[in-house]
């Protein structure tokens, strides 16, 4: 787990930024790409709460826009004693992004488990598909 520390370290940090005025629950997101350049990313919240866009998202969002193109892992960060899964957009993006990357999901208190995106989206549709 010790090669997910800082990861996580970035997802804890990037939590304390999170507008999660309408549900309060503060979600921190951290993604690596192959260079080893780390990713922050917290959910964003508006009053349409539709327009909510997820902490993974962002971090995918922000590494993309940044030029990186390659990925090799994901962490997400939340207070909860059950650890939180990305959503079904969010793997729907990760996937098409990152691929079969190591998820990484983490809490407040130490607690961490790790499943493969294929093990948490088995059967996608992308690029593939078309
Ligand atoms: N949320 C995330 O940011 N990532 C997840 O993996 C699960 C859900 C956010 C969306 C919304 O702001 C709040 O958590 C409650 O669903």
């Amino acid at each position: 787990m010790s090669d997910y520390n800082a990861l996580i370290a970035v997802a804890k940090q990037a939590r304390e930024n999170a507008r999660a005025n309408f549900s309060n629950f503060k979600v921190g997101a951290a993604l690596r790409s192959a260079s080893g350049k780390i990713f922050g990313g917290c959910n964003v919240e508006n009053a349409t709460y539709g327009l909510t866009v997820c902490a993974e998202r962002i971090a995918i969002f922000k590494a993309i826009s940044e030029g990186e193109r390659r990925f090799d892992a994901i962490a997400v960060v939340t207070d909860t004693d059950a650890l939180t899964p990305p959503c079904g957009a969010c793997r729907q993006l990760i996937w098409e992004f990152c691929g079969d990357v190591p998820v990484v999901m983490a809490n407040l208190k130490g607690a961490i488990e790790v499943l493969r995106m294929r093990e948490l989206f088995p059967k996608p549709f992308d690029s593939s598909n078309l």
